[in-house]
C-alpha cells in the first residue's frame, strides 16, 4: 500500500495518533518551561525536582527560562507547545491565574490550557531589606515608610508575580506607599537588593534564604503564624505588629491541555515519589517551604486550588485595581 493510498484510508492519521503508553515516555529530553529568569524560586524548584524526574524517568527534564511579562511570555509559549509531554511548564500559581486579567497579551486560560500534575512547594513570603537600610524590625520600617509615602522601592518578578502581589497586600495592610521596580524574575531583583539599589522586597525563602542567613540582607519578617527554624531570629508578622499579614506563594507543575492521559499519569505519578524522597524533601524543606501535605498531593488538588485562586486573585486585583506595574 502506497503512502497515498494509506493517507486516503485514514490509516496515516490513526496511526499518528497512536495512543501513547505509560511505558513509552519519555524517549527523550523533556523541556520544563519556567516564567522566570533563572536563579529565582520557580527555577530553584523547577531544578530540585527536575534532577528527580531525569534519573527517576531516565531522560533529562531541562529547564528553559523564558521570563518577561510577569510569568505571562512563558505561560503563553507553554500554553501553545505541542501536548505530547516533552514541553511541561513549572509556574508559581499566582501570577498563573493573574496573568490574564493582568496583560492583554496574556490570551492563555490558566485552567484550560493547562493539565495540573502536582504542587511543588509553599512558600511564605518574607519581608526583606537591604542590609543597610534604616529600619532594624517592622516598625522602624512601617513608621520610616509612613514618613516617606512612595519613597522605598521594592522588587518583584514583574507585574502580577507573587512578588508583586505579596508586596501590594503589605502595602494595604500596613497603610503604606511603595514604588514597584519589575524585573524578570526574583533571582535578579535580589541581586539588587544585596547590592543596595532595591530597598526591599517580599521575597520567598526559595529565593532568598542563603542571603538571609549570610547577613547580605535584612530579614524583618514572616508572613505567616509560625517562626521557621531555620531562621529563628525573624518574628512573625503578628510578633512584628501585622497580624493577618500571611502570605504564601505555591510553586506547581502543569502538562499541557490534551497531553495523553498515560502520560500525565506517568508524570503525577513521579511526582508522588518525589514527595516521599528524603532528598528533594530536605532541599525544599531547607529553603523555609514546605511540600503538600495530605489533601494537597494531588493533581486534584492542584486542579482545585488554580481554580480557586483564579477566581480569589481575580476579584482582589478588581477590587485593588491592580495594575501590571
Ligand atoms: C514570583 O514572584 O511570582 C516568582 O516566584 C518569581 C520567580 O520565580 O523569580
Amino acid at each position: 500500500m502506497s503512502w497515498k493510498t494509506l493517507a486516503a484510508t485514514g490509516l496515516l492519521v490513526s496511526l499518528a495518533a497512536a495512543p501513547v503508553s505509560a511505558q513509552d515516555y519519555p524517549t527523550k529530553p523533556v523541556t520544563v518551561i519556567v516564567p522566570f529568569a533563572a536563579g529565582g524560586p520557580t527555577d530553584v524548584a523547577a531544578r530540585i525536582y527536575g534532577e528527580f524526574f531525569s534519573r527517576t524517568l531516565g531522560q533529562q527534564f531541562v529547564v528553559e527560562n523564558a521570563a518577561g511579562a510577569g510569568g505571562t511570555t512563558g505561560a503563553l509559549r507553554a500554553s501553545r507547545a505541542t501536548p505530547d509531554g516533552y514541553t511541561i511548564f513549572v509556574h508559581n500559581v499566582a501570577p498563573h491565574v493573574a496573568g490574564p486579567a493582568l496583560y492583554p497579551s496574556a490570551t492563555y486560560d490558566p485552567v484550560k490550557n493547562f493539565e495540573p500534575i502536582g504542587t511543588l512547594a509553599f512558600a511564605a513570603h518574607y519581608i526583606v531589606v537591604n542590609k543597610n537600610f534604616k529600619a532594624n524590625n517592622l516598625k522602624e520600617f512601617i513608621d520610616f515608610a509612613k514618613a516617606n509615602p512612595g519613597k522605598i522601592n521594592y522588587g518583584s518578578a514583574g507585574g502580577g508575580s507573587a512578588t508583586h502581589l505579596a508586596c501590594v497586600l503589605f502595602g494595604q495592610q500596613a497603610g503604606i506607599e511603595l514604588t514597584h521596580v519589575p524585573y524578570r524574575g526574583t533571582g535578579p531583583a535580589l541581586n539588587d537588593l544585596v547590592a543596595g539599589t532595591l530597598d526591599l522586597m517580599c521575597d520567598q525563602g526559595l529565593n532568598m534564604m542563603g542571603q538571609a542567613t549570610a547577613g547580605t540582607v535584612k530579614v524583618l519578617a514572616v508572613a505567616q503564624k509560625t517562626r521557621f527554624p531555620g531562621l529563628p531570629n525573624v518574628p512573625t508578622s503578628a510578633e512584628a505588629g501585622l497580624p493577618g499579614f500571611e502570605v504564601s506563594a505555591a510553586t506547581a507543575m502543569y502538562a499541557i491541555a490534551g497531553t495523553p492521559a498515560p502520560v500525565v499519569a506517568r508524570l503525577a505519578q513521579t511526582m508522588a515519589a518525589a514527595y516521599k524522597d528524603p532528598g528533594v524533601r530536605k532541599r525544599i524543606e531547607d529553603l523555609a517551604s514546605e511540600l503538600p501535605g495530605p489533601g494537597q498531593d494531588t493533581p486534584q488538588a492542584l486542579g482545585q486550588f488554580t481554580r480557586s485562586e483564579m477566581e480569589r486573585l481575580g476579584a482582589a486585583i478588581k477590587k485593588g485595581n491592580v495594575k501590571a506595574q
